[in-house]
């Protein structure tokens, strides 16, 4: 079934095997244009703006996802089920929710809880944990100690909520050790497991649940390079 209702190529192939998934559609037109050799843009379908380029050699793709778990499980389900994509690294913010988990810190999320409601689809027997790629996360924490960037690696949470009506609730995930929210995740993990795709999670905290901090865009570039340093070499 492609084109797919919200990805508009025609053939497979042109999407490549591995892609970086922003949140931000203009993100992954910058990542295009200043990290990719020969990118040619593949979708526009609601200015969710998509390329497949070079990077060293191998051909990466790049594409928005926008945010929160229905947008990246859209996107996500129709790059693995159609156009065979099979690593899916989404690059992102986050917020933290550790005292020891400063703002431009990477992290990467081994697992994802979340209170979200996507796993209902799979009727199990109890709850699920969503995970990364084990092949992709020790790639990517390989890279990052060959680089010495440092990262923080462990549970991160995915929201259904950015703006909360309990403002104290973070707290309960803080307790069982998690160490930072974002929105899409586990639905990302989910749709890759059921599917047997590989993804992962990296994130750049780009503000603090605990001490309300927050990055300015310029400070946040620095941790976005190195973030995008780890991904890149994933391809
Ligand atoms: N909550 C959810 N997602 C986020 C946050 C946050 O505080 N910061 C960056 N992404």
């Amino acid at each position: 079934m492609i084109p797919t209702p919200h990805i508009n190529v025609k053939e497979k192939g042109i999407i490549a095997e591995t892609i970086l998934l922003p949140g931000d559609p203009l993100r992954a037109k910058f990542i295009a244009d200043n990290y990719l050799e020969n990118a040619v843009q593949f979708n526009e379908v609601r200015n969710m703006l998509g390329f497949t380029g070079i990077y060293k050699g191998k051909r990466i793709s790049v594409m928005g996802t926008g945010m929160g778990m229905p947008s990246i499980g859209i996107y996500s389900y129709e790059l693995i089920h159609f156009y065979g994509v099979k690593n899916l690294i989404r690059i992102g913010s986050c917020g933290s929710l550790q005292e020891n988990v400063k703002i431009r810190d990477i992290v990467i999320g081994m697992s994802s809880s979340t209170d979200s409601n996507f796993a209902q689809q799979y009727n199990l027997p109890g709850t699920y944990a969503p995970t990364a790629s084990w092949e992709l996360l020790k790639k990517a924490v390989d890279v990052a100690e060959r680089k010495g960037i440092e990262v923080k690696v462990g549970n991160i949470l995915s929201s259904d909520v950015f703006y909360g009506d309990d403002p104290e609730s973070w707290k309960k995930w803080a307790k069982m050790g998690v160490l930072a929210v974002e929105m899409e995740a586990a639905a990302l993990y989910m749709n890759a497991a059921r599917a047997g795709a590989n993804a992962l999670c990296i994130l750049t905290v780009s503000d603090s649940l605990v001490t309300h901090e927050a990055t300015s865009s310029e400070e946040r570039q620095k941790s976005f390079t190195q973030m995008m340093e780890i991904a890149l070499e994933l391809a």
